[in-house]
């Protein structure tokens, strides 16, 4: 069945109730991900390339947030409902040749593989036209209230706002999760029959239950209780719950296959996040993007680390931020360092506080202890940079490479005006302005001469 079948995914809408200005709600991140990110990673083991995507409002932003499903984007305009992005879509999936659709909505982030299968098969099972997947939440919510008959047959899905006592019976319980699996060939006939008399003036896709059911065609509701996999993210205040949910269960993922997490309350880590097993981090934290921390790598409470590399036996101190980093075997960066894109250390280098660095390789054993600034450099082993040196790597227009070379030594206070090369073994003597190039195993001083001058009475 599933060869035979795509997915597509409703994500046309502004998502008004999130507050987000022009940014559609697709794009909200949990955790450094968009909601969208996490939809298509559940569909796709089950439906590899035949992912399709109704975009609309913000169409460019969610292009440009995902341009490997560009070529799988269909465009809704106007959006005037969930039922008529499906009707805007039908063309384009009907070209597929495929007999099952499975519907999806875009802000429901939690979304598992799992649940995807589970409905494909009931509907492979069951033979019905329309299924979909219910669930049944605690307490207020907004979603569209599932009616059932005495015998517990599917009457049809009415929308929250529609939902009226005197005419539908007391409120249900169960309500829709809004994924659903679609016999193509039995639903194109009910899609021209779907309207929009309704408070929200929307062509609703779950108006198709209520026709299915009175064209005689067979309607299965799966019912999957209290899962909040299959909750859907609205408003902010449904976005933090979302992500809570998923940081939890994150955290937990890794604390099970042996990574040490103290605090586990308190680190925030991606989706993406590899963290082998016997690394050891304290937080509060944030771990973002494709970050990888190996064995017995060590981070301390208040960093962020994002898209970086942290080697074994690597500590990283309080208060830290690194992006797109590299940090090798026995490394100590911080506390209160800044490693920007392309910063390298290899092996027992160390940068300690308030010392930013940006591609920039730091060699094996090499230090820069303090309050420096290392931009576009490339500097050796066992190189000592003292406190305060800055490469003055911009000149307003471009930006110039420093190279310091194995075994110097930086003085204090040392301005480095690039482009320059301090040789090896080379001492530039404190307070200097380097603008020429230093030779292998000299000293180098520009400070002016020291004066003595009696002071008078
Ligand atoms: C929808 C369901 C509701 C269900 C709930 C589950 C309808 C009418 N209602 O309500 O029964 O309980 O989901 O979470 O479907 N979208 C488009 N084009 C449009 C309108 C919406 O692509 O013209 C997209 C949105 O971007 C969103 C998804 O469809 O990702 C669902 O729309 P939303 O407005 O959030 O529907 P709900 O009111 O939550
Ligand atoms: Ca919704």
């Amino acid at each position: 069945m599933l060869e035979n079948s795509c997915a597509l995914v409703l994500a046309a809408g502004k998502g008004t109730r999130m507050h987000s200005g022009d940014r559609p709600k697709v794009l909200a991140e949990l955790l450094g991900r968009p909601m969208l990110w996490y939809v298509h990673r559940a569909l796709a083991p089950v439906f590899e390339d035949r992912v399709h995507t109704v975009v609309g409002h913000g169409a460019d932003l969610v292009a440009a947030a995902f341009p490997e499903h560009k070529d799988r984007f269909i465009h809704q305009a106007e959006q005037l409902g969930t039922g008529h992005a499906l009707q805007v879509a039908w063309p384009r999936l009907k070209a597929l040749g495929l007999r099952y659709v499975v519907v999806v909505n875009g802000d429901t982030p939690l979304l598992d593989t799992a649940s995807v299968e589970k409905l494909t098969e009931r509907a492979a099972s069951s033979g019905a036209a329309v299924t979909f997947l219910t669930i049944s939440p605690e307490g207020e919510n907004a979603y569209g209230r599932v009616l059932r008959d005495e015998s517990g047959a599917v009457l049809g899905i009415v929308e929250k706002r529609d939902f009226d006592q005197s005419k539908h019976g007391p409120e249900p319980r169960e309500v829709n999760a809004g994924i659903y699996c679609l016999d193509m060939e039995r639903v194109a006939p009910l899609l021209d029959w779907l309207g929009n008399s309704n408070k929200a003036r929307e062509y609703y896709i779950t108006d198709l239950v209520e026709l299915a059911m009175a064209d005689q065609e067979g309607v299965e509701a799966v019912e999957c209780g209290s899962d909040e996999g299959l909750m859907g993210v609205n408003t902010p205040a449904e976005l933090v719950l979302a992500e809570e949910r998923l940081r939890e269960s994150i955290v937990a993922g890794h604390a099970a296959s042996g990574a040490l997490i103290r605090n586990p309350a308190a680190c925030r880590i991606g989706p993406e996040a590899t963290i082998a097993p016997g690394a050891d981090i304290t937080g509060p934290c944030e771990i973002t993007g494709q970050a990888v921390l190996a064995r017995s790598c060590r981070v301390e409470p208040f960093c962020h680390v994002i898209e970086s590399w942290l080697a074994e036996g690597s500590l990283v101190r309080s208060f830290s931020h690194l992006e797109q980093a590299e940090v090798g075997p026995g490394c100590v960066v911080g506390p209160y360092a800044r490693l920007r894109t392309g910063s390298v250390l290899e092996e027992k280098a160390k940068v300690g506080n308030f010392v930013e660095m940006k591609k920039a390789v730091l060699g094996k054993g090499s230090k820069a202890s303090h309050l420096t600034y290392l931009g576009d450099a490339e500097i050796g082993a066992g190189v000592n940079i003292g406190a305060g040196t800055i490469t003055c790597n911009y000149d307003g227009r471009n930006k110039h490479r420093t190279v310091i070379r194995d075994g110097a030594f930086i003085g204090s206070n040392t301005a480095l005006v690039a482009p320059v090369e301090i040789g090896a073994d080379a001492l530039v003597g404190a307070g200097s302005t380097i603008t020429k190039n230093v030779s292998p195993g000299h000293l180098a001083v520009t400070r002016a001469k020291q004066a003595e001058v009696r002071k008078r009475k």
